[in-house]
């Protein structure tokens, strides 16, 4: 049984998607608000809960032999980034029966990045996941390609791109079905255990390369809207004074936006080589949902 936390997320559903197709049998961790009716469908066994509940946690490992960590935070880092991690470890750990853990990182959580609470949480969760005996495999993804649909089909009904900071950072966006496969893969790969693998797309592109990729897709010139980094500073500053959470969580975005995530070609070939597959362009992955 495989326990995929994140499930109804753009890498959890994906996971379980395939662990589906491939008829493994999973217990998708869900929240009693999260949409789930498809994975449900498709033979997932819902686990309905709340990763910030530590019974919750406990309960859902019970049987487990795979634990799939692909959950994300909003802006509560500490208890879902870090705390609830933790906990899936130490409970993976009491059932004893656990064979694997696959935990899904960021690109640059060893940068020390001081003021990104979501990199915090990460490499801490990833320090203690070695330490624990369990084998585990941790993949340490840049962009996911399944964000930028929501803006493609922005750009299509407007044209416009809002790029934030430097158009020049480079950056490697993966193609979220290739991340899922690598991570359901992991398990059964021997090259991948006990391994923390940095996950890109097989090119490195400039931010700037995103709105003419759009652009290429639905044959229009984009209309590219780049305001300075220093905005995202001001609407820190006066978000603290009446929110000092959403401030922390703002800092992860601004490392993300002030910062380059990419890989490079050696790591890129050293993943196709672990998982034997061949990554997928980001215009191919938005090509293939985007079909015009
Ligand atoms: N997005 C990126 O570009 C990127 C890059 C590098 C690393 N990552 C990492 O990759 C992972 C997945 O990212 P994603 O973009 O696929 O995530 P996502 O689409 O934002 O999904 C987040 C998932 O976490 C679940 N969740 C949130 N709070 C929960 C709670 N209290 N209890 C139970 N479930 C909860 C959500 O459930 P609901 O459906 O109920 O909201 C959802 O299934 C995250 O760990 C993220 O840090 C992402």
């Amino acid at each position: 049984m495989y326990l995929v936390t994140g499930s109804t997320g753009g890498i959890g559903r994906r996971v379980v998607r395939l662990l589906c197709e491939r008829e493994r049998r999973v217990r998708a961790f869900v929240r009693l608000t999260s949409r789930y009716g498809e994975l449900e469908h498709r033979g997932a066994n819902i686990f309905i809960g709340d990763l910030r509940q530590e019974k919750d946690i406990q309960k859902a490992c019970q049987g487990v032999q795979y634990i799939i960590s692909t959950h994300g935070s909003g802006n509560d880092s500490l208890s879902l980034d870090y705390r609830a991690n933790i906990e899936l470890i130490d409970s993976a750990k009491a059932t004893g029966v656990v064979q694997h853990f696959v935990f899904i990182s960021v690109l640059g959580a060893d940068r020390g990045y001081e003021d990104a609470p979501v990199f915090k949480a990460k490499r801490a969760v990833e320090q203690y996941l070695k330490a624990s005996g369990l084998n585990y495999t941790i993949l340490r993804p840049s962009g996911l390609a399944s964000n930028l649909l929501p803006l493609a089909e922005r750009f299509r009904d407007t044209g416009l791109y809002l790029l934030v900071g430097d158009p020049k950072n480079r950056t490697s966006i993966v193609s979220t079905d290739d991340l899922a496969r690598m991570v359901v893969d992991s398990v059964t790969v021997e090259a991948a255990r006990d391994q923390i693998l940095p996950v890109g797309g097989p090119e490195i592109l400039l931010r700037e390369d995103i709105p003419r990729i759009f652009g290429r897709i639905f044959s229009q010139e984009p209309v590219v809207i780049n305001p300075p980094l220093f905005m995202i500073d001001g609407l820190r500053s006066a978000l603290g004074l009446f929110n000092p959470q959403e401030q922390k969580a703002l800092g992860t975005f601004r490392t993300l936006l002030a910062n380059e995530f990419f890989c490079t070609n050696e790591e890129i070939t050293n993943l196709e080589r672990i998982f034997n597959l061949k990554l997928e362009t980001l215009e191919n992955f938005l090509q293939r949902y985007l079909a015009v």
